[in-house]
């Protein structure tokens, strides 16, 4: 006789796929058991979005000589955001800066493959909340250097 805990297991295995029929498995891999996930403290770069849909997402972002070094995010929205989060934070950590500009909507739905179209707006949310907070972390750089400079002219 099986157990609840295995009648569970059985069970959950076959919600997850039938989620991976309707959507696709990197968006429920992602979406139950996201990579990136969690807050960085005293980030280089930090923004925090609500959507349309009331929802909200954060992102935190570490850099290192113009190379995003680790970006995490919390969100407490429903699994598209959870995974459109974590492939968006994945997709950004090792580059350099000017290449997570092309990390936009677009690009997390098609990593995503099968985002259902009432749901797309979660990848924008996820798109819009890194972008900000990569930004945050260019504007302080600039202002590091700038006051860098000031340092330096006034100390000749
Ligand atoms: Fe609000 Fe997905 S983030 S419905």
């Amino acid at each position: 006789m099986k157990t609840d805990r295995a009648i569970e297991e059985i069970m959950l295995g076959m919600v997850r796929e039938k989620a991976i029929e309707m959507y696709s498995e990197t968006i429920v891999s992602y979406g139950i058991d996201p990579s990136n996930y969690g807050a960085i403290p005293d980030p280089d770069g930090y923004a925090k979005i609500t959507g349309p849909c009331g929802d909200t997402a954060e992102m935190f972002v570490r850099m290192r000589n113009g190379t995003v070094e680790q970006v995490t995010f919390n969100t407490d929205g429903c699994m598209f955001s959870i995974a459109a989060c974590s492939v968006a934070a994945e997709m950004a950590e090792g580059k350099p800066f000017p290449r997570c500009v092309g990390i936009n909507q677009s690009a997390i739905l098609k990593r995503l493959e099968k985002m259902p179209a009432d749901h797309e707006h979660c990848a924008l949310l996820a798109a819009m909340t890194l972008q900000k907070a990569l930004r945050q972390c260019i504007d302080k750089q600039k202002e590091e250097e700038q006051a860098e400079r000031e340092t330096t002219e006034t100390t000749g």
